[in-house]
């Protein structure tokens, strides 16, 4: 094992319009103003009035042909300030049982609430383990049916009715979609009832883009499986990052959010959110690399500062070294194997 100080990142820093030979201009953003009504989806603050705007990125992250209850919602999940999302993702007991991390899924999600913008979980966990005077915006996974035994995971249906997703008071509806796999159709056909139930009621749904054991995650894979969730009416897009991921964004004409997945080192999870956002993710919904963090906390934070802050990976590290090292002892290294 090597220790390697944080300040060898390989992340560019912060970029600037006004140096020549800046990145971000040499790749084709550009600098727009904040307006009130245009909504640009943005990367990275340089001014009060003004942000960074990916060429792929939709310029807008919900339209007013929207009905105001939908546009409510989405604007409960996406903040209208940064055009940006943390969402909180602890929805995996719905096909893993009581996995590690989230055997008590009460505890775990309290100290983390104040730092998300958006929890995504199951209505059995809301209603036992959240305290109904939650004031964040309720992501509602609304499909299921499978279980980590079975082989295959993608024969899943809808299992929570419109009327039950009211009565949680969900600001948006998950729904996993599995393109390429041998209940795709169904899964499909789950999306388009589910965005017609949304609709009718106005709650903004969200397709969780799942990736079947022989699918690859590659920017073809997942801009074809993003593209066809817009298409058949979701809201957001839940995906993996990859190589190419921009191409993806480009696809894709409603916001973006990648998932954390598996647990990887703290260093690289920001590495990987920033690599997201830079790249035209509208924010996060993370979860393994959050809850099982031996500093949630403090990732929390740290994955926010670069989502809506426009704090680069490094910079977030920094602030993630130091908040963490005041819950408890870590030095400003990172340890990567040799
Ligand atoms: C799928 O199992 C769920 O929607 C997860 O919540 C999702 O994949 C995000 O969690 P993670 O960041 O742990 O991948």
């Amino acid at each position: 094992m090597v220790l390697r100080s944080c300040a060898k990142s390989r992340a560019p820093a912060t970029a600037n319009p006004q140096v020549s030979g800046c990145p971000r201009v040499a790749a084709g953003w550009q600098v727009r103003p904040r307006t009130v009504g245009c909504l640009p989806a943005t990367v990275g603050k340089i001014a009060a009035t003004t942000y960074w705007m990916h060429p792929a990125i939709p310029s807008r992250v919900w339209n007013y042909s929207m009905d105001w209850g939908m546009q409510n919602r989405l604007a409960g999940i996406i903040s209208p300030t940064t055009r940006r999302c943390v969402m909180l993702a602890v929805d995996h007991g719905y096909f893993q049982g009581p996995t590690s991390g989230l055997e008590q899924p009460g505890k775990v999600v309290a100290p983390l609430l104040p730092f998300a913008d958006a929890l995504m979980l199951t209505r059995g966990v809301l209603r036992n383990c959240i305290a109904p005077d939650c004031r964040v915006p309720i992501v509602l996974r609304v499909s299921g049916g499978t279980s980590v035994l079975q082989d295959d995971l993608s024969n899943e249906d809808l299992t929570v009715s419109i009327e039950d997703a009211v009565r949680v008071n969900a600001s948006a509806l998950a729904i996993s979609i599995f393109v390429g796999s041998e209940h795709e159709k169904q899964t499909l056909a789950n999306l388009a009832r589910l965005c017609d139930e949304g609709q009718r009621y106005g709650i903004p749904v969200l397709a969780v883009t799942a990736v079947g054991k022989q699918m690859t995650r590659d920017a073809r894979y997942l801009g074809l499986a993003c593209r066809i969730a817009a298409e058949l009416g979701a809201h957001i897009v839940k995906t993996y990052h990859c190589e190419g991921f921009e191409k993806v964004v480009a696809g894709c004409p409603v916001p973006v959010v990648i998932a954390g997945g598996k647990k990887i080192e703290e260093r690289e999870a920001l590495l990987l959110a920033y690599r997201a956002v830079s790249e035209g993710a509208v924010g996060v919904d993370m979860g393994r690399n959050i809850f099982l963090s031996n500093w949630p906390v403090s990732m929390i934070q740290a994955v926010r500062s670069i989502v809506h802050e426009g704090s680069t990976d490094v910079q977030a590290w920094e602030a993630f070294v130091e908040m963490a090292g005041q819950r408890g002892a870590l030095h400003m290294t990172q340890v990567v194997p040799s």
